[in-house]
């Protein structure tokens, strides 16, 4: 497993982003749950965030595209508006070790 970043470094409502490799990630955490996602938007496969390590919606309650602005839920990367609505990204199956958050390498 790939270490990325001390789990407690994502705080609630915060997102993180990571390039392992030329490989773009992203993690979130919602409700004291940690998500991992691939970070390619699914409409035109660019990096989604606004600026480094901002991922989130003004009101932290979606994923938002910077490039056209598509929103998915935090729990499951479903695009729910957008020009790739329906679409979802892709998720990274990733585990707390010692602490550490760490993802399979690809
Ligand atoms: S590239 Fe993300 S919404 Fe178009």
């Amino acid at each position: 497993m790939q270490p990325l970043c001390l789990a407690s470094e994502i705080t609630e409502q915060q997102s993180k982003g990571f390039e392992i490799d030329g490989r773009g990630i992203f993690a979130v955490r919602k409700n004291d749950q940690l998500y991992v996602y691939e970070n390619r938007c699914p409409h035109r496969g660019v990096p989604l965030e606004w600026m480094p390590d901002t991922f989130l919606d003004p009101e932290k309650q979606f994923i938002q595209c910077a490039t056209h602005g598509a929103l998915f839920t935090i729990d499951a990367g479903l695009c729910i508006a957008g020009p790739c609505n329906g679409t979802s990204l892709e998720p990274v199956s990733f585990e707390v070790i010692d602490g550490q958050l760490c993802i399979a390498p690809n």
